[in-house]
């Protein structure tokens, strides 16, 4: 559980769903406690465990989340860029360990090996960056991913069709993935993460790139697809989110700071009634700005000749409504009324996103030896993950492999932290150089 201090931190939405989530006996997704502390220079760990020293510092992608996702539900999550969604994301599909906390989906474990396992088999995954074969066609990639989910032979031929048509890939169902459009790659994902029935579908970004009309169809396909599932979706799209989800958490700085369904946030963090003016130029927007203020208007949001005001008085309301039709204030090209939409609140909540970094000085090695048990979790997906390449480039990725697996399974064997201390100690060169490794194979091939 959080420390009082952690606590302090916390917004009222997190604490509720914290204490939602510790008494939840249904059978669906519970996080306790999640952190995610990332290393930007994670040899700085090293450094730490051989001479107590720091150089570098860390950044806490995620912190004390905790949530509860029940059967049947779609579960909206907002946040700005780099708020931490995708790493959360990452946690519930087993690619990121979590630093601290647990997770459960359907009665599995996920910092558990096992756990891991099963629930890979129950997951659906359109991963914010599609990850295709360019070789293969859009019916071979459903093949592929029907073979590995298991499903019947019998079955096979129209589940695949089924998918293709929901998509609108079925006519070009033989072209090469590589000829595909960014929207057609994105449908294509979105129809392997949907195949073999899966028990939870994550969904990061899933409409980006796509035009209004596919756009339709594939809500209509998650909506379809939500009985009897857990669906997560993380999108910047505040309609989408709003036609699908049937709660909604607004991340910021790593944490899930407000959570409900979109009316019950409108209600909680809106404004009331806004208003939107669009200028014929800037020089009008900017005197359109000081006077609204006369109007007992508060600006909102400035975007060039788009403002957006918060209308703090009814009855000033009216007076320029009233000036506007009489003519008398000058330079508006258009103008609307309308209540707090979920992007303000979220513009509301957003306002001061950036995450803070910690100083490593902090962490007792214990802790660092835990955060580099994770970090090797971390870096051995991304090696796996890296795209195959030349002949050179995959028996460079294999030795990798190889070395992480005996280094890996020396740091489990061995629990007591002084032994973990020498053996990081004595491999400390070795790891510094193989992240090095890593990271230029990253830099030329790019996934
Ligand atoms: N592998 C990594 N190593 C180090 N830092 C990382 C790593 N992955 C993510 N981060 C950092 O964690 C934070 C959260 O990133 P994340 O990708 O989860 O954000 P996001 O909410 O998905 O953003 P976006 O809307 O841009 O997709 C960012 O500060 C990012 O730089
Ligand atoms: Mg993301």
């Amino acid at each position: 559980m959080p420390s009082f201090d952690e606590r302090k931190d916390m917004s009222k939405d997190a604490i509720l769903e914290m204490e939602r989530t510790t008494m939840s006996t249904a059978e669906g997704l519970q996080l306790f406690n999640i952190n995610k502390r990332f290393i930007s220079d994670w040899s700085s760990l090293v450094n730490k465990i051989t001479s107590g020293r720091v150089r570098d510092r860390s950044i806490n992608a995620l912190s004390n989340v905790f949530l509860t996702i029940e059967m049947g539900q779609c579960f909206g999550l907002l946040g700005h860029n780099g708020a931490g969604k995708t790493t959360l994301i990452n946690i519930l599909c087993g690619v990121y360990t979590p630093s601290t906390g647990s997770c459960f989906l359907l009665g599995n474990s996920l910092t558990s090996a096992t756990g891991i396992d099963r629930i890979q088999k129950l997951i659906g995954l359109c991963p914010q960056h599609d990850v295709l074969f360019p070789d293969l066609t859009a019916l071979e990639h459903l093949e592929l991913f029907a073979d590995i989910k298991g499903i019947p032979v019998k079955e096979r031929r129209s589940t695949i069709n089924q998918r293709l048509k929901e998509v609108e890939l079925y006519d070009v169902r033989k072209k090469k993935a590589t000829a595909f459009s960014g929207g057609m790659r994105r449908r294509l994902s979105l129809a392997i993460a949907c195949i073999g029935n899966p028990k939870v579908l994550i969904l990061d970004e899933p409409t980006t790139g796509l035009d209004p009309i596919n756009k339709r169809k594939v809500w209509d396909l998650i909506n379809k697809m939500k009985r009897e599932r857990i669906i997560i979706l993380a999108t910047h799209s505040m309609s989408e989110v709003e036609y699908l989800s049937d709660r909604i958490g607004i991340m910021t700085g790593g944490r899930i700071n407000c959570l409900g369904s979109a009316k019950s946030l409108k209600t909680r963090y809106g404004d009331g009634h806004n208003i939107s003016i669009t200028t014929h130029s800037v020089d009008a927007a900017n005197k359109i700005d000081e006077l609204m203020v006369s109007y007992d208007m508060s600006i909102l949001s400035r975007n060039g000749t788009m403002l957006k005001f918060k209308v703090n008085s009814e009855r000033r309301l009216g007076d320029f409504m009233g000036d506007v039709e009489e003519g008398n204030i000058s330079g508006i090209k258009n103008w609307s009324l309308m209540n707090s939409s979920l992007e303000d609140v979220f513009i509301k909540i957003s306002k001061n996103p950036f995450l803070e970094e910690n100083d490593l000085n902090e962490i007792s090695i214990e802790d660092s030896i835990r955060l580099i048990k994770g970090e090797l979790k971390d870096l051995k997906s991304d090696i796996a993950k890296l795209n195959q390449g030349s002949v050179e480039m995959q028996e460079s990725k294999e030795s990798h492999l190889d070395h992480f697996d005996s280094f890996a399974k020396d740091i489990e064997h061995h629990n007591d932290n002084d032994e973990l201390r020498q053996l990081i100690i004595r491999q400390s060169e070795k790891i510094k150089d193989l992240e090095d490794k890593i990271n230029a194979l990253n830099f030329q091939h790019p996934q």
